[in-house]
């Protein structure tokens, strides 16, 4: 058994939690929105086609905002083509997935099942095949109450009230030799600026992400923040980061550390927000909008990705439908503990994706919709972790890792909130059991509220269309007394702890 002891004070804040942290994100890729939100011919399909056991999942997972159409698909989208009558919508080739795109959804039906869904609506502009003009356009279509062509073509198009998207991406992972009309940061950099600044000529209540790296290990990661803040630094609220993790072959406990490496990408984007904030002698805050994370087999997309033939364009076909193992949920626990301990710096971010391409919701066609492993923390923590993020002081025994050095088994992080106090750990021990004992005198805590553990005899298990209920949370056994928590983690488990306090 390994032992850990945290101290949990309620006057050590790092910062509000932003709703925003829990959002996710919708592709037109794969079968995300055909077969996945909208099946018309699917026994709980609504009037639009939009399946109500899909939205009733998605309202069960707690996202916020739902980032919308891409992803690698936006930098070739003309959103014109998914608006007005259905009938005359174009289908066009989707060379970022080599899938033909019929248009059926667009912007007015996705911002409609958006709302049925609860969630706020984050639109990506193309800046890779097309520039400010069409930015520009679909702001207008978007969120001019009327009076013009564009506001006046959405509300004859059955939108008569603006749309109101607040935050906006400016392109997508353009340093990706992969991207559409991928760039320079220089040239990249000037161009992002120029749409922000024409975007808020247009809407001045509107917040703008722009680009970052495309991941941490990028050739280019680190210049290419500073080289794009430098041009956008005035136009900008955000900098995107994205990251994938996975497995690969790493042995188990030190897959289940993965998070120490979100951590320190986070700080090492921080430095640069900072170091450019210092160059200008500049007291604006630029936050992260962590809008791409999640666990993918990348390794095997790769693999998989063949381009088919010039006449081979599928509708929706099975891409990137990740099945997902009790260990890769762990990981997604950690993930998002990482989010919230640093969440002074990261105020948006998005679950990459939502339904059926690499999700935490699946679906068959005709069939069930099931919860994979990962739906449990994501839909934990963003029911749970509320208020204000506290730091945790954490004494926990450590472990050895290739990639990541000394780390902690046990890692935490804590939030409060008028009624009471959360915790999230996870034990990334493989083998063992970690004996846990939170001080939380400072508190006021009463009682336990509920208590919860992911884990599994089997870190492989999983579930399926046949076995969708395989996997699921466990209660976990607190003790309370004297404002002293103390519970045992099984290995390789995340946890959430719900604790009631005193009224301030
Ligand atoms: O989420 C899948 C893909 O991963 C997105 O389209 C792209 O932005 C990233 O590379």
């Amino acid at each position: 058994m390994t032992t850990a002891a945290l101290t949990v004070d309620p006057a050590s804040a790092i910062a509000p939690v932003d709703r925003r942290l829990f959002g996710s994100f919708i592709e037109h890729l794969g079968r995300a929105v055909y077969d996945g939100i909208h099946e018309p011919g699917h026994p709980t399909a609504d009037a639009e086609g939009f399946r109500a056991d899909v939205l009733d999942l998605v309202r069960e997972l707690g996202v916020t905002t739902v980032r919308y159409p891409g992803g690698n698909f936006v930098s070739g989208y003309r959103w014109e083509d998914g608006v007005g009558p259905k009938e005359s919508r174009p289908r066009r080739v989707d060379l970022a997935w080599h899938s033909l795109e019929t248009n059926e959804v667009g912007l007015d039906e996705f911002a409609r099942w958006s709302a049925k869904a609860g969630t706020e609506l984050m639109l990506a502009v193309n800046l890779g095949t097309r520039g400010v003009a069409e930015a520009l356009d679909l702001l207008e279509y978007a969120n001019l109450p009327g009076g013009t062509t564009l506001a006046e073509q959405r509300i004859a198009n059955g939108s008569p009230e603006p749309h109101s998207v607040t935050i906006w991406c400016l392109g997508n992972e353009m340093d990706g030799s992969w991207q559409l009309g991928h760039r320079s940061a220089e040239d990249y950099g000037k161009l992002a600026a120029q749409a922000a600044r024409a975007m808020r000529q247009l809407d001045s209540r509107i917040q703008l992400v722009v680009c970052g790296s495309s991941s941490r290990s990028m050739p280019t990661f680190g210049e290419w923040e500073r080289t794009v803040l430098e041009h956008t630094w005035d136009e900008v609220d955000f900098i995107s980061c994205h990251a994938y993790y996975n497995q690969g072959d790493r042995d188990l406990s030190e897959y289940l550390a993965t998070p120490v490496d979100m951590d320190r990408f986070i700080e090492s984007v921080s430095a640069t927000i900072d170091h450019v904030a210092a160059v200008k002698g500049s007291d604006k805050r630029i936050g992260i909008s962590f809008d791409e994370w999640n666990v993918w087999d990348i390794d095997r997309y790769h693999a998989d990705d063949k381009r088919t033939a010039i006449d081979d364009w599928p509708i929706a076909p099975r891409l990137l439908e990740d099945s997902y193992t009790v260990a890769d949920a762990v990981v997604v626990g950690g993930l998002l503990i990482s989010l919230l301990r640093h969440a002074d710096r990261v105020t948006a971010a998005s679950l990459a994706q939502l339904v059926n391409v690499i999700a935490p919701i699946m679906t068959e066609p005709g069939g069930i919709a099931w919860r994979q492993t990962t739906f449990f923390p994501f839909a934990l923590t963003s029911r749970l972790g509320r208020g204000r993020a506290l730091h945790v002081a954490l004494r926990s025994d450590t472990m050895e890792t290739a990639s990541h050095g000394t780390v902690s088994v046990v890692d935490a992080v804590a939030t409060t909130d008028d009624d009471g106090v959360s915790l999230f750990l996870v034990n990334r021990g493989d083998t063992m059991d970690a004996r846990v004992s939170v001080d939380l005198s400072a508190a006021g805590v009463t009682s336990i509220l509920e208590a919860h553990t992911l884990w599994d005899a089997d870190p492989t298990a999983r579930n399926t269309v046949d076995q969708p209920d395989r996997v699921a949370v466990r209660p976990l056994d607190v003790v309370l007394s004297h404002g002293i928590a103390e519970f045992t983690l099984p290995p390789s488990s995340w946890s959430a702890i719900r604790i009631r306090k005193e009224p301030a």
